[in-house]
């Protein structure tokens, strides 16, 4: 139940505001001075205290503080006799949540009432969903026991303790960004911003501006000043995506905000210092972009002070049983299904993959099976892999098992689910037969 404390030492302001109150289905509690007010506040913890400033013993305002001193969670609404202008900026200043001018208008408490809780359910909501995000960014989150993992995560580890900048390489999906995050979010600055740009998919001017910021009138369509990223990232992290597509231009541009330190907007004349540290990413090999030309070899240093790639899938196929279980778990989760269950052969059938697209394509891949299945197993035939592939693989590498299974799925479909005739042709017997079906939870 939602609590207030009212402290007024004025019996009847005590015995309107808690019948008024309690009629709205709050739970409320009188003090009639500071110190008692002080010690209820502390047995109960209140979500918001109505308090009044004047006091028989102790002032408001140092009731204010000390409430606020405890570091508790409970809201103070301040309530002045007049409109005193001086208490009331102290009184905010103090931390107070809002205030009321006596003699008390209902519609105006009520209102702030109404405020204070719903203010309060917001930052709930947002400490939770904080705390989610941060979660979301462990390192458990990131699957691999291969030795290559094994060194991904040795590095994730010692750069996210340091402010350096981070190059990340790796074919397209393998977890460049969600190793970023894993280093932001396990550093001391995770409460600073996580900021992504993505080089690739906008132009050079509009990336300039995305970076910098731009004053009013710097160009055609700036027609207000804008902060950039190096300015808003404040001491969190930029994230760099797909560095390998910025223009020489820009890339000496980022050369020399890493160097210096500083920069300007674009149109602007005031230098501005950014604190940020840089991740850049890239699928391309940036070797080979300096080689042609396209790429700057001093930047390419900068940026790699640390430098972390990632695996391709098809390199570490022990980590992709367990890849599999996790995807699938988050998948299910997210689609509201419960279809966990791989057989065997469709686990061999997935280690054995290539995976151009690496994590991400298996994801994907899991995906269709799971939106696709009928019952909880991830089959074969849902996932959209070349079916040749996998008549190749069911003719080669399964178990009897699951060629009997494939084979009596076959039959089945080509009798239209007749049992009496698939039971003929199989010459097994109807309860065999129907053993089977369950066993294998085939569709009929
Ligand atoms: N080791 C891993 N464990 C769990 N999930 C992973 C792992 N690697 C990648 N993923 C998942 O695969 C998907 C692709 O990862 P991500 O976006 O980080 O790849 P990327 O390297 O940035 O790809 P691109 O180059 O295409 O941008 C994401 O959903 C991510 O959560
Ligand atoms: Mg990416």
């Amino acid at each position: 139940m939602k609590s207030i404390l009212v402290i007024d030492d004025d019996p009847l302001i005590r015995k309107t505001l808690s019948s008024h109150l309690a009629r709205q289905g709050y739970e409320v509690r009188t003090a009639e001075d500071g110190q008692s007010g002080l010690s209820l506040q502390a047995e109960m913890g209140p979500d918001l205290v109505l308090l009044d400033v004047r006091l028989p013993d102790l002032d408001g305002l140092e009731v204010l503080s000390r409430i606020k001193d405890l570091g508790n969670r409970s809201r103070v609404v301040i309530m002045t006799a007049y409109d005193d202008m001086k208490t009331t900026v102290e009184a905010v200043k103090r931390g107070a949540f809002e205030y009321l001018v006596k003699p008390l208008d209902f519609v105006a408490l009520d209102f702030t009432v109404g405020k204070a809780f719903q203010v309060k359910a917001l930052e709930e909501k947002v400490s939770y969903l904080v705390a989610e995000r941060q979660k979301e960014y462990t390192i458990d989150n990131i699957i691999g026991r291969s030795p290559q993992m094994r060194e991904v995560f040795k590095l994730i580890g010692s750069v996210a303790v340091t402010r350096t900048n981070v190059l990340l390489e790796g074919e397209s999906g393998t977890g460049k960004e969600l190793v970023a995050k894993a280093v932001h979010y396990n550093s001391a600055w995770r409460d600073e911003p996580f900021i992504v740009i993505n080089c690739s998919a906008i132009s050079d001017t509009l990336l300039e501006s995305e970076l910098f910021g731009h004053v009013k009138g710097a160009f055609t369509d700036a027609v207000c000043e804008t902060k950039g990223k190096f300015e808003i990232a404040g001491k969190g992290t930029l994230f760099l995506d797909e560095i390998g597509d910025v223009s020489p231009n820009l890339q000496s541009k980022l050369l020399r905000v890493i160097e210096s330190r500083d920069f300007m907007k674009v149109g602007g004349e005031k230098v501005l210092k950014t604190e940020a540290r840089i991740i850049a990413a890239t699928n391309q090999n940036l070797r080979s972009l300096i080689e042609a030309g396209k790429f700057r070899e001093d930047l390419y240093y900068r940026l790699k002070v640390v430098e972390i790639t990632l695996p391709p899938l098809r390199d570490r196929k022990e980590d992709i049983p367990e890849l599999v279980g996790y995807l699938l778990e988050k998948i299910n989760r997210e689609l509201k299904q419960n279809v966990r269950k791989v057989p065997p052969e469709v686990m061999a059938f997935l280690a054995e993959q290539p995976w151009k697209g690496n994590v991400r394509e298996l994801e994907n891949a899991l995906t269709r099976a799971v939106i696709l299945a009928k019952g909880d197993v991830v089959l074969l035939e849902y996932l959209p892999l070349d079916f040749d592939d996998r008549k190749a693989f069911a003719r080669e590498l399964v178990s009897l098992e699951a060629v009997e299974r494939d084979y009596i799925q076959h039959v089945l479909r080509a009798v239209k689910g007749s049992k009496t005739r698939a039971s003929q042709i199989l010459q097994i017997s109807r309860p065999t037969l129907d053993k089977k079906i369950k066993d294998y939870n085939l569709e009929v």
